[in-house]
């Protein structure tokens, strides 16, 4: 493998070290995480679009849908249902907090909520500053391929009937099982290694993911760090103080707007949405196929770009693209598709054309970064902790979208894609006046070179001088 010298642009210093197999293997395998999740966001929108499925478990929904002049709308508007794929996301959220404590003292976990706080945590740490970004979203191009191979599953298992759906929902574990295996396998970070005391360990394993012997000033920078973080005993408290608001305000907010870019309405409900638009149901699976591919394909742009390009343009270019596909899907549902009937075969298939270059645009920027921006931009002593944060609002947004999105469709109607355009817009100006960027900054800097920097998030940081200023301000009456 070739050496590769981790440099880093302007005045952030350099560390060796070389794409070593052990950092790619620690990635494939970690990023089973992403497979897990993916798989399970994209199997129950396929199942719930399947009759069989409805008939044994909500046959209202299944009743509903038969009628002549059926409600295009509404006609998926239960309540069960949308329990049934939203369940998923609140056991997530539990579980992502106990994480959080698990993965303070070992990087290791099982379950949705469990992988989701480990894997991108571990993914930042092991990575080396200059390509972090793109070994980062290896977990996000798994999602993406778990939400494809549900579809596929889900495509070829809604033939088998009737008890395709239980194929479906049994493959579910096939990736849990995998990540559990690996996790067996997989090195802890020299960066955990190293705050649990083990230092020795710590530094023979960053030689050997680096693959270089020279490790001393990555090594010192690391010791620092948990010097730093061995001083806070309690990372909540810590992360309620006024200079952790920073990353922590980025952490929530970016996982926000990823959930409300929507992209949760198309992805687990594409198949239904794609019914109502007039497909049948073995064509509309056929279609949330074709999106998964096209978010699979797209995820590689984002890992080739972001490393090099930086984060915040791939962000802003994407809502762009995000507002322009959610208004014209809205407007075509709004001049075309009446409460019954279908859609014109043309505008459907602007439909699909549409969702796929939304989810294109998601996929390289605002899907993977979501999950890389705040596993990068926290201190050691917060980053678990602060991470917890980002996952469970990514699962609590998750969980709403799921939860609320059939009965939005149904009320708002077509209302509801320009619902989902103008939050587009609120986070596309988030974006460009208060995100920082954090492209190639190694993730124990961030704090110095990032936040302190920053023309609006400096102000929560009390400096040594405006401490001194205050100081001599305070003693200068008594002098007079
Ligand atoms: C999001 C998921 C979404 C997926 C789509 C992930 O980053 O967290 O909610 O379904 O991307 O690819």
């Amino acid at each position: 493998m070739p050496a590769v010298v981790i440099a880093n642009t302007g005045d952030v210093p350099e560390f060796e070290g070389r794409i070593t197999f052990n950092v790619i293997v620690c990635v494939v395998i970690a990023a089973c995480g992403g497979l897990m999740f993916g798989y399970d966001i994209g199997v129950s929108g396929g199942v719930t679009a399947m009759d069989d499925f409805l008939k044994k478990f909500f046959y209202e929904v299944w009743e509903r849908k038969q009628l002549a002049h059926e409600n295009n709308y509404c006609k998926y508007d239960n309540k069960k249902l949308q329990l049934f794929t939203s369940s998923l996301y609140i056991a997530a959220l539990i579980a992502s907090f106990i994480a959080s404590k698990t993965c303070s003292k070992l990087h290791l976990g099982l379950g949705v909520g469990f992988a989701n706080q480990a894997v991108p945590l571990f993914l930042s740490e092991l990575a080396p500053a200059k390509i972090r970004g793109a070994l980062n979203i290896s977990f996000q191009l798994f999602i993406t391929i778990g939400i494809l191979i549900a579809n596929v599953v889900n495509y070829a298992a809604g033939k088998i009937h009737p008890y395709g759906f239980r194929i479906s929902l049994g493959i579910a574990g096939v990736p849990a099982l995998m990540l559990c295996l690996g996790s067996l396998a997989i090195h802890e970070t020299p960066t955990s290694l190293i705050e649990r005391k083990k230092v020795e360990e710590g530094r023979a394993v960053l030689k050997k993911i680096r693959g270089v012997d020279n490790v001393d000033r990555e090594y010192d920078s690391i010791v620092h760090a948990c010097e730093v973080a061995s001083q806070i005993t309690q990372p909540y408290h810590k992360l309620m103080k006024r200079e952790s608001r920073p990353p922590l305000v980025i952490a929530i907010v970016m996982q926000v707007f990823q959930q409300f870019t929507g992209i949760n309405a198309i992805m687990f409900y594409a198949p239904v949405l794609f019914q109502t638009v007039g497909f049948g149901s073995d064509a509309a699976l056929l279609s949330s196929v074709i999106t998964g591919l096209v978010n699979v394909l797209s995820t590689f742009v984002s890992v080739v770009l972001v490393d090099r390009v930086g984060r915040r343009a791939l962000l802003l270019e994407a809502c762009v693209q995000m507002f322009i596909t959610q208004c014209i899907i809205g407007g075509i549902l709004m001049k075309d598709l009446k409460i019954t009937g279908n859609l014109p075969n043309g505008d459907a298939l602007v439909v699909v054309i549409m969702v796929c270059v939304f989810v294109a645009g998601f996929a390289w920027s605002w899907g993977p970064l979501g999950w890389l921006i705040p596993s990068e931009t926290f201190p050691l002593e917060t980053r678990t902790a602060g991470f917890s944060f980002a996952v469970s609002s990514n699962m609590l947004c998750t969980f709403v979208i799921a939860q609320a999105f059939l009965s939005m469709l149904c009320h708002m109607r077509s209302g509801i894609f320009f619902f989902f355009a103008a939050w587009i817009v609120v986070m596309g100006l988030f974006a460009l006046f208060l995100l920082p960027e954090t492209k190639g900054v190694p993730v124990d800097e961030m704090v110095d070179r990032v936040w302190k920097q920053h023309w609006f998030w400096k102000r929560f940081f009390n400096d040594e001088q405006a401490v001194e200023k205050r100081e001599a301000e305070m003693i200068r009456p008594h002098l007079i």
